[in-house]
């Protein structure tokens, strides 16, 4: 299976200027690596997601590059325009040659009260305008402390069930079309990781939950997130039910981003 390495850039870097340093970066070592024939990206798709007002830039630059890139969210609003200040549609995101988007991250749900209804419409405004989408599910500390983390992501996982309820023909694009990404909310940012095991257990969970939806999702892709940095990257890469990563403060410096990309590339080997 194609591991999959990708860049949560948050509201990162401040400047233009910044954003096409850390590009020059990262295509400078993208380059370094099919120079000498070790090249990451055929047994892992790096992909970046940068800040909405970046995202026409960045993909501007990466074209004809074999990095992907997502947006960090979309309308719920519509797909496409209407009066909704200070959204951005998936057909806006889709129009910069973006091809994912993150959808559900836990400061998203945090700071802007994302609901399974809202993740519902974002879904099928992201899987009709043909974005992929990387749904970000996971436990926050005291709910890892009260053991109810598979209860939480059972919860949080229910959205695809009421997708496929209310939209039956997107199944068929969901196994290419969707990520599921664990991120245990306490582990974001705060350089703690839960075991090894644990993720491994958890995303065996995720992987049979979406397979009790449809058969067509029973081999699920499942990334985990949360403080994967370069030291610890060899050892979520060496489980098989870990798919990849969703990196956030690593992704802001090429060589780290890389180096987590290239612990993936090698456990698939
Ligand atoms: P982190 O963030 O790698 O900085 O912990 C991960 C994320 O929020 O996606």
């Amino acid at each position: 299976m194609q591991a999959w390495v990708i860049g949560n850039w948050k509201q990162n870097p401040a400047t233009s200027h910044d954003v096409n340093v850390l590009l020059d970066d990262l295509l400078v070592a993208v380059d370094a690596e099919k120079q000498a024939a070790i090249e990451v990206s055929k047994r892992c798709t790096l992909m970046v997601a940068p800040s909405c007002i970046h995202l026409a830039a960045v993909n501007a630059r990466l074209k004809g590059s074999s990095i992907l890139s997502a947006a960090q969210d979309i309308s719920a609003h519509s797909a496409s325009t209407g009066a909704y200040t200070g959204d951005c549609s998936a057909q806006q995101v889709a129009d910069t040659g973006a091809t994912w988007t993150i959808l559900g991250h836990s400061e998203r749900r945090q700071y802007h009260n994302e609901s399974n209804d809202s993740l519902v419409k974002k879904l099928t405004h992201a899987l009709t305008q043909n974005l992929g989408a990387i749904l970000c599910i996971g436990e926050t500390q005291a709910q890892y402390d009260a053991k109810q983390t598979l209860d939480v992501i059972d919860t949080q996982l229910s959205v695809i069930k009421d997708l496929l309820a209310q939209q039956p023909d997107l199944i068929a694009s969901l196994p290419e079309r969707l990520i599921i990404a664990y991120e245990p909310v306490w582990a974001i940012g705060t350089g703690k990781v839960p075991t090894v095991a644990e993720v491994s257990k958890t995303h065996q969970h995720i992987k049979q939950k979406m397979a009790s939806f449809a058969e067509a999702i029973d081999s699920m892709t499942v990334l985990y997130g949360g403080s994967v940095n370069a030291d610890n990257a060899d050892s979520f890469a060496s489980d098989p039910m870990i798919d990849g990563a969703l990196v956030g403060g690593a992704s802001l410096k090429a060589e780290s981003f890389l180096m987590i990309a290239k612990a993936f590339s090698s456990a698939n080997i």
